[in-house]
Order: C-alpha cells, then sequence, then structure tokens
C-alpha cells in the first residue's frame, strides 16, 4: 500500500452487466474493488449484499475492499470474510464495542477498516488508531452515489493526518464519496491515500481511459 490508490464504486455500475464492469476494473489501472452494502436502517437505502457481492469477488483479480454501512456488523464478519473480503470496512457510528469488532475482522484474515460519518470528528479514533488498518472518511451522508463532496473533508484529512503521525501509526486515509478528477489531487495532496470513485468513473463514456487519468493525477 505505499503507492495511492483508485478504488472504483461498483455502486455506480450496471447491474445488468456486472461481469463485464468487473473485467473492466481488473484490466484498468484500478486498485481495488470499493463494494458498498447497505441494510436500509444504518443508511436510508438498500444496495446489494452477500449474492452480489460472491459474485463480484469470484470474478474480481484486484484487492475487495468491502465498505458496511449497516447496524451490529459483528453479526457478519465471518461471512464477508468467507465471501472474499481483503479489507473490511465498519462504521465508527455502528459499533458499540469498536476495539472487540476490529479484532474480530483481523482474526478473520481481513485488514480493518473505520469509517467516520461527515458529522463525526477524527479524534473519536485517538485511543485506537493504532489498530486499524483504514480509515475512510465519508465526504458525503452514505447512502447514495452520486452526490456532492462536502468541502470540510479538507479539514478532517488534515486533522487524522496529524493523528496518525502523533500517535506513528500505520493507518491509510481512503476518501468516499464526490470524488472527481476536480479534487482529485487535492485530496491526495492533504494526505489522502486512498480514493474510492463510483459515478465519475462508471458514468463517463471512457471508463478505462477515466480510471488512467485519476490514477496519472495522483501520482
Ligand atoms: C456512498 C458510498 C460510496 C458511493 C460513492 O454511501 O459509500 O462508495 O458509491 O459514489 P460517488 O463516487 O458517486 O459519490
Ligand atoms: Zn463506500
Amino acid at each position: 500500500m505505499s503507492s495511492k490508490l483508485i478504488a472504483p464504486s461498483i455502486l455506480a455500475a450496471d447491474f445488468g452487466n456486472l461481469q463485464r464492469d468487473v473485467e473492466m476494473v481488473n484490466k484498468s489501472e484500478a486498485d481495488w474493488f470499493h463494494i458498498d452494502i447497505m441494510d436500509g436502517v444504518f443508511v436510508p437505502n438498500i444496495s446489494y449484499g452477500m449474492p452480489v457481492l460472491e459474485a463480484i469477488a469470484k470474478h474480481a483479480t484486484k484487492t475487495v475492499d468491502v465498505h458496511l454501512m449497516i447496524i451490529d456488523p459483528d453479526r457478519y464478519i465471518k461471512t464477508f470474510a468467507d465471501l472474499g473480503s481483503d479489507i473490511l470496512t465498519v462504521h465508527y457510528e455502528a459499533c458499540t464495542h469498536l476495539h472487540r469488532t476490529i479484532q474480530a475482522i483481523k482474526a478473520e484474515g481481513m485488514k480493518a477498516g473505520v469509517a467516520l460519518n461527515p458529522h463525526t470528528n477524527v479524534n473519536v479514533l485517538e485511543d485506537i488508531i493504532n489498530d486499524i488498518d483504514v480509515v475512510l472518511i465519508m465526504s458525503v451522508n452514505p447512502g447514495f452515489g452520486g452526490q456532492s463532496f462536502i468541502e470540510n473533508t479538507f479539514n478532517k484529512i488534515k486533522q487524522l493526518k496529524t493523528l496518525i503521525e502523533r500517535k506513528e501509526a500505520a493507518t491509510k486515509i481512503e476518501i468516499d464519496g464526490g470524488v472527481t478528477d476536480k479534487n482529485a489531487k487535492s485530496l491526495i495532496d492533504a494526505g489522502a491515500d486512498i480514493l474510492v470513485a463510483g459515478s465519475f468513473v462508471f458514468k463517463s463514456s471512457d471508463q478505462l481511459k477515466t480510471i488512467s487519468e485519476l490514477k496519472s493525477m495522483i501520482k
């Protein structure tokens, strides 16, 4: 995880041609698959669940980064490991015993991620940052693709970077929501390591070229 990474969000793919879109990401310069799982309770939307993740993971030749927007995620940690998740990210706001949840994710052989909603201050992770592989900063309110980027994200990246350095942690910073060619470079310059991009990639006319351009922008 030394270089800067692009993670296309499959939420914006064409589900009638899912295998084609997965193969496109395999062939592209993208680094990770970003898979959004929503339960209609933690967020006001339902995306897709286990069978779809299983199908994606079966064809994916790159890291499978699963973003759980569900309450009480501990119930499904083993299931998500068995389905092929490499990184499992849970929401801070959905976990009463976050330390236990992170240990359980790692015990299943996955990397552990923690996502923060736009209103959640990064300092809530002060006592646990050294245990977290990836912090996912939501740069939109979770639940939907295609929303506008929240500018305060830049402040949060800087605050998180300061916390990571102060604690001498190896944690990476992932940004999710409203990422485009307009903000990609500034996000990396502010301290981000991984950029999730859904609509910007899948709604473009040449997806391979869009990914390639994003990638060269953040090198
Ligand atoms: C939103 C999801 C995002 C979403 C990003 O709740 O977590 O991963 O797919 O989509 P865009 O890039 O369209 O904002
Ligand atoms: Zn996501």
